[in-house]
């Protein structure tokens, strides 16, 4: 990976857990490859009075517990801290934006940065706004080469529906222009997420067949284990829809779907993204009330556990209508995938956290091979597991050593973990570093979020406007409610279920 440009990385919003799991534990990760010049410097940023001092030894908390080089570098801690500064400010007050300038320019003076400021907003969406303006205001948006670059990552939700999401595209484009925004959406940032590209544009095999032609449809799971978490408060007012689908799954799926780019480059990649998103096709309300599945979990025991249901998580209003859980199914109106369907889904207190992309190929025109009760027609998947245990896998029918012909469905895999001197860097890693480097190929671009709003809009406006649009309880622990599998209406055909049950305690999914 190439070296960060030395800048000050500016984080709002800097006591809160983001900065302390996340972020700050990504930084020391890059710091420790040498990464991060020793000219950088991070200056955080928060209403809470603290010293540097306390916030370092914060920090350092954070770096011991989530940092993949806290252990391995714990002598380069002290020396990355060094670099680490606390500011004090409250981000309403323009006139506290003064503290905020001076310090930078000292801290500019003393390291040497150019003028180079990436501003991270790991705040509440409220402060959008707010922010940028007040940066403005005291010109810590200009840029030149003589002054330096200033760069922002704005971190999701990037609006609440269509309306507030083109509001906020207009308010920072106000401030800051749009080579000068960072859209995170830390899906972006996974290894496998962007091997996604590399799968289908780097091997001659794939691409041929990925097409309507051969493809028979494709399925996207993203699977949470775990609750909200203490999360409800926002939760609640978002859902699995705001949540997971209007950016991580649309985006998933945009690689998936997309047309070879005519370069690996920001503006090529994020043309093609912005093409899917406009050829989905549109949702009317008998489309969201057939094709679209929400769920909210409910108590049960998961594995000798008691899980509380979603209504009585803390944050949560107990009538709370909510979704949890979503599955859906969508097309593409183009040349490619006219008449694919796909199918997505992603929940909260599923049964495992796994995340899959499922390629399912077109069964043989005609089935030979009959009677055969370990092998199906319809079996040649490929499926691409985004994460816990990445990698690869292919299945396909093999002949069965032996008289006859029998058939067996197998796996070709390759796992991530197999190349063992390759480190894979944290999506938060990739991604700062990149936005130091000035590269957006990896964050979301304003008018494809508008795009993706524009697709999720009207099935928002059906669960808001009919107070009769079915919520389907399903149990803390299962696959989410059972009506999902009728979306899938062929014969023999249903959704992916990587993992099953070993014991009481133990879960395998397959790859
Ligand atoms: C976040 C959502 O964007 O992604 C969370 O707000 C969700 O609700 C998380 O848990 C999932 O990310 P990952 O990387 O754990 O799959």
């Amino acid at each position: 990976m190439t070296k960060a440009e030395d800048h000050i990385l500016v984080i709002f919003g800097a006591s809160g857990d983001l900065t302390y799991r996340k972020l700050v534990p990504a930084l020391f990760d890059l710091y420790a490859q040498g990464l991060l010049g020793n000219k950088s410097a991070i200056l955080g940023v928060s209403r809470t009075q603290l010293s540097d001092e306390v916030f370092r030894e914060k920090m350092k908390k954070g770096i011991l517990a989530f940092a993949n080089f806290g252990e391995e570098s714990k002598d380069k801690i002290d020396l990355f801290l060094k670099s680490t500064f606390y500011q004090s400010l409250n981000t309403f007050d323009v006139s506290d934006y003064t503290l905020l300038k001076d310090r930078l320019e000292h801290i500019d003076a003393e390291f040497g940065n150019n003028g180079n400021f990436l501003y991270y907003l790991s705040t509440p969406p409220n402060l959008y706004k707010i922010i940028p303006e007040n940066l403005a205001h005291h010109k810590l948006n200009r840029q030149s080469k003589s002054i330096g670059w200033k760069r922002i990552i704005i971190e999701k939700p990037f609006g609440y529906d269509l309306k507030s999401g083109i509001a906020l595209n207009r308010d920072l484009l106000k401030f800051f222009k749009e080579d000068q925004l960072y859209r995170i959406d830390h899906y972006l940032g996974k290894e496998t997420v962007q091997n996604l590209l590399v799968t289908r544009f780097a091997n001659g095999i794939f691409e041929p067949l990925w097409n309507r032609n051969f493809i028979h449809h494709v399925e996207i799971t993203t699977s949470e284990s775990i609750g909200v978490e203490g999360r409800g408060g926002y939760y609640d007012g978002s859902g699995a829809m705001r949540d997971m689908v209007q950016n991580h799954l649309l985006q998933v799926a945009a690689l998936v779907a997309m047309e070879p780019p005519t370069t690996i480059e920001a503006t090529s990649i994020r043309n093609e993204t912005l093409k899917v998103f406009q050829s989905l096709r549109p949702l009317n309300d008998r489309n969201v009330r057939n094709h679209v599945i929400r769920g909210q979990y409910t108590a049960a025991k998961v594995r000798g556990k008691q899980v509380v249901g979603y209504r009585e998580e803390e944050g949560v209003d107990p009538d709370s209508r909510t979704e949890t859980y979503v599955a859906m199914k969508y097309f593409i109106d183009n040349w490619r995938w006219g008449g694919v369907p796909f199918y997505i889904r992603t929940g909260k207190a599923l049964p495992t956290r796994v995340s899959e992309v499922v390629i399912h190929f077109k069964p043989t025109p005609h089935t030979l091979f009959i009677d055969n009760k370990d092998f199906s027609n319809n079996g040649n998947l490929l499926v691409i597991r985004i994460q816990p245990d990445e990698g690869i896998l292919l299945k396909f029918g093999m002949k069965i050593p032996g008289a006859g012909f029998e058939v067996k469905n197998v796996n070709m895999d390759f796992h991530y973990s197999d190349m063992k001197q390759t480190y894979v860097p944290s999506a938060y890693e990739r991604l700062l570093l990149d936005a130091m480097l000035g590269d957006a190929t990896l964050y979301a671009r304003g008018d494809a979020v508008e795009a993706a709003w524009g697709f999720v809009q009207p099935i928002l406006d059906y669960w808001k406007n009919d107070p009769d649009a079915a919520l389907y309880g399903y149990p803390a622990g299962s696959w989410g409610p059972e009506i999902a599998d009728q979306l899938i209406t062929e014969p023999e055909i249903t959704w992916r279920y990587p993992c099953r049950n070993l014991a009481e305690d133990g879960i395998y999914c397959e790859l």
